[in-house]
Parts: structure tokens; C-alpha cells; sequence
């Protein structure tokens, strides 16, 4: 482990060494085990397309995941909104996020995940402040945050302030065969401890994203959650303050790292 000083440092470049190991807690045997994962964040390329669709291939089954052509186009179409977090030892991606610009009205109307994440004519030139989550996929917590931590400070310079996303509701299945009688967004609106029932919700709620904008059905194929889909929505932390952002430095804003967490 790094001392906290040259951690800070570390991470501030973007290179974050925590003890962990490259396979990723869910996928024991798959990867050589390291006791110490370096983490590399950065936007995504097209030489990088091998190893995100290994990530697919880990987290995602043949009805769910992304081709080639699909990342090839997410990367060329919006390279500052495609990013990913390798293993500096291995090479391997163990997180990647798409993201696209999007409209409040527009997204918000759009009953799938198809839709939603479909290129719309003028997207590239939008400037809405608003993003939709294509895809998240990760084999590690510690690869997950790093994105969200590496992403906060490019979103403020860029002006975005809110993210949507369509989340899946893994429990719904389980939860329904024990509650036939009781509608779906009882179940999606429920909460124990002020966090949601959900655990795929309550992972996002802890991530800053907290509203629940739509409860749509046949959203996209996850057996657990029945096929029904989330639409979330997240403030990016800070943006509220989006005018003076625009004026700081890139590394001034990376060094706030911190203070994104505080602020969700
Ligand atoms: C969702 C995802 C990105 C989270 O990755 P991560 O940050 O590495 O975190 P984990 O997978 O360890 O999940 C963290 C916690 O969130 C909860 N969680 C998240 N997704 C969940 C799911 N689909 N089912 C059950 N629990 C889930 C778990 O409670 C887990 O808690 P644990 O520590 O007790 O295991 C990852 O699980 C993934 O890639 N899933 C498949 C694809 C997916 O659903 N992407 C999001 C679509 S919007």
C-alpha cells in the first residue's frame, strides 16, 4: 500500500494502487489473482475495444452485451464520454462507462433502453448539460469508483450537470414471487434504512443517483428484474456551481476528487 501522500499523488494522476487483485471479486479464476491492483483511468480508444468486450463478455449474457461495432461506434461517436479502468499490470479492463448527451424531454419519453441509448440526429452537437448512461460494467468496486472519480471533474469543465440512467432491478423477480399482489413500484419506490430495496438501486442511490424518474416495462432483457428498467436520474456533484468550473483548471478540479463524495 502507498503511503497516503504519494497515494494522493498517484491518484491525482489517474493512477490509483490499492490492494486488490486483477481478477476482480466476482470472478475468481479468470485472471492471475494480484495482491496489488494499479488502476489506469482513461478516456477510451478503438486499440481498446479487445479488452472492453472481454469485459462485456464477463458481465453481460449474449442478449445484453455490446458487439465490436456497438463500442466502436460509442468510442467514435462521443470519445470524451467513453472511459474505461485497466489493471496496469495485466492490461485488463476491469470498468468501462458509456455515456451520451441527451435531453430531459426526449429521454424521459423513451419506454427502452434501445431508445434511450440510440443516436439521435444532433447529438453530437448538443448542449443539453444532460447525459445518459449507456452502460456501466465493472469487476471491481475499487475500478467502479475510480471511473466515477475520474469522470466528475472532465463533466464540470464540460458543463454536464445531470446523468440518466435505466437500471436494472435485480430483486423484483424474488421480491414479486413473495408479493404477487403488490404493484412493481411499491417494490421500486420501497426502502429499509432510508436506502432502497433494490440492491442494483440502492448501489446508484449511493452513487448520487436518487430520483426515480420512470418505471419502465419491457426496458430491456434482465431476467431478474422481469425486464423492467429504471429510468434514474443524478446531479453530477458540484455542477450547481458550473459557471465558476468552467474557469478552473482541469487539474485544480481533479485535485477536489474528494469533495465530489462529500457533496453527493
Ligand atoms: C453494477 C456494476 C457495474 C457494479 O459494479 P461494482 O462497482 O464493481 O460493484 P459490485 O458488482 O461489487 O456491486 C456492489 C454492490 O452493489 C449491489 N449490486 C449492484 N448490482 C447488483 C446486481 N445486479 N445484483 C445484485 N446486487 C447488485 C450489490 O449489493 C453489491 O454489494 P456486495 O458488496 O454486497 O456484493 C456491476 O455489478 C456490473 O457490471 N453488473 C452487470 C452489468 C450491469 O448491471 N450494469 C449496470 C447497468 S445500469
Amino acid at each position: 500500500m502507498l503511503p497516503v501522500a504519494e497515494m494522493e499523488t498517484a491518484l491525482k494522476n489517474g493512477i490509483a494502487k490499492v490492494p486488490d487483485r486483477c481478477a476482480g471479486r466476482h470472478d475468481v479464476g479468470a485472471y492471475n489473482p494480484s495482491d496489488d491492483l494499479e488502476i489506469e483511468v482513461r478516456f477510451l480508444s478503438l486499440a481498446d475495444i479487445s479488452s472492453v468486450l472481454e469485459l462485456e463478455q464477463r458481465k453481460w449474457q449474449d442478449d445484453q452485451r455490446a458487439d465490436a461495432s456497438m463500442l466502436a461506434s460509442r468510442i467514435t461517436s462521443f470519445p470524451a464520454l467513453s472511459i474505461g479502468a485497466f489493471c496496469t499490470r495485466t492490461g485488463t479492463a476491469l470498468a468501462s462507462v458509456f455515456m451520451k448527451p441527451a435531453r430531459h424531454d426526449i429521454i424521459r419519453k423513451c419506454p427502452t433502453w434501445e431508445d434511450c441509448a440510440r443516436k439521435q440526429h444532433g447529438d453530437e452537437s448538443a448542449k443539453t448539460g444532460v447525459l445518459f448512461g449507456i452502460s456501466l460494467s465493472s469487476v471491481d468496486p475499487k475500478a467502479a469508483q475510480a471511473i466515477f472519480e475520474f469522470f466528475w471533474p472532465h463533466a464540470l469543465k464540460a458543463g454536464w450537470s445531470e446523468v440518466y440512467l435505466g437500471s436494472p432491478v435485480p430483486g423484483l423477480r424474488n421480491w414479486i414471487s413473495k408479493n404477487p399482489d403488490i404493484p412493481v413500484a411499491q417494490y421500486v419506490r420501497g426502502e429499509r434504512k432510508g436506502l432502497p430495496l433494490d440492491p442494483q438501486l440502492r448501489y446508484y442511490f449511493k452513487k448520487g443517483f436518487r430520483k426515480i424518474v420512470a418505471i419502465n416495462d419491457n426496458y430491456f432483457p434482465h431476467e431478474p428484474s422481469l425486464d423492467v428498467g429504471v429510468l434514474i436520474v443524478g446531479k453530477v456533484p458540484l455542477s450547481g456551481l458550473s459557471f465558476i468550473w468552467k474557469r478552473v483548471p482541469l487539474p485544480w478540479l481533479q485535485r477536489m476528487k474528494k469533495l465530489f463524495f462529500v457533496c453527493l
